[in-house]
């Protein structure tokens, strides 16, 4: 198939091309920094441009603005990126017939619950990014017949910051993290993320899905396995409450995905996070 991926330079889009090439795919991976084909996601002339010239089969939206407290803090603009853009990308590819996964966000969810979320729990998000990534959801489940929405959380991968390469980071040059320890969560590995959505794509089965790595954990315990993992030593982690911590943004306490759809279809359970980090450290060392 000829598939178009946006976000093609982030973190999930650079995993993703190498597996849909791999899977005997041809890729046009969309981007704003490209200098012949730069596509802007919220410029609805540019998005059709590149479906115009590369007539794809399917496409995986990957693109989004992914900076919570920006969103926080530009609700507008969050929204015109991941509402108005998902809007435009579900538009052209509705009108193709052709299939679109969607990738969105456990933020969808207030973390009210003390059980893993389901696909089928009511979602009711906290923040602007959830919500623009929610508004996401509904435009490409009304205006595209053959879409996948699927729901991560939490996402690492070899390209780009995220928080274990943070975490090893500021453990270079502190005695000290202080990392939030009342949010608990499932880390995701970009790969395993990837993998997930090649297999769904080579299938039928549209609708909505969970997918994140198994286990569940705080930022605190993520931080402190990443830490013992990369072997780094005389690091203090100290757990902090949210509420101590300097951000504009209101996220939910425990926001595990269960991936319940993907059980019910069949698929194998996804790695223990702390198995999809250990595969993580292996490729950046
Ligand atoms: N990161 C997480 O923890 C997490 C958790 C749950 C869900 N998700 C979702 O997973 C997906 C992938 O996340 P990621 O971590 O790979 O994100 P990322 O590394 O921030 O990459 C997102 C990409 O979106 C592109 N983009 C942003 N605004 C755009 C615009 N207006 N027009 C065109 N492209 C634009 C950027 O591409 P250029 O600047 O190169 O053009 C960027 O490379 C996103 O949909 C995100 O909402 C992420």
């Amino acid at each position: 198939m000829r598939v178009l991926v946006t976000g093609a330079n982030g973190q999930l889009g650079r995993d993703l091309t190498p597996l849909l090439e791999a899977a005997g795919h041809t890729i046009y991976g969309a981007t704003r920094k490209s200098e012949e084909n730069p596509m802007e996601i919220t410029d609805f002339a540019s998005v059709a441009a590149q479906f115009e010239q590369f007539q794809p089969d399917a496409v995986i939206h990957a693109a989004a603005h992914t900076n919570v407290d920006d969103c926080e803090r530009n609700p507008d603009n969050a929204h015109r990126v991941n509402a108005l853009g998902t809007w435009n990308i579900a538009t052209l590819a509705g009108e193709a017939n052709i299939p679109l996964i969607y990738v969105s966000t456990d933020f969808v969810f207030d973390g009210a619950k003390t059980t893993p979320y389901t696909e089928y729990d009511a979602v009711n998000p906290l923040n602007h990014y959830g919500a623009s990534k929610l508004a996401g959801e509904k435009h490409v489940a009304q205006l595209c017949r053959k879409h996948f929405i699927a729901r991560t959380s939490w996402l690492f991968g070899a390209h780009g910051m995220n928080f274990p390469r943070r975490m090893l980071e500021l453990a270079q040059t502190r005695k000290e993290l202080t990392v939030i320890a009342d949010q608990i969560g499932s880390p995701t590995h970009t790969l395993d993320l990837a993998g997930v959505l090649v297999s769904l794509l080579a299938s039928q089965h549209y609708g909505t899905y969970h997918v994140s790595n198994s286990g569940e954990c705080s930022w605190y315990q993520f931080a402190q396995k990443t830490l013992e993992l990369a072997g780094v030593q005389g690091v203090n982690v100290r757990p902090i409450r949210a509420a101590d911590w300097q951000s504009p943004t209101r996220r939910p306490p425990y926001s595990v995905l269960r991936n319940f759809a993907l059980e019910l279809q069949g698929y194998p359970t996804l790695p223990h996070w702390e198995t999809a980090l250990a595969g993580f450290l292996a490729r950046i060392s």
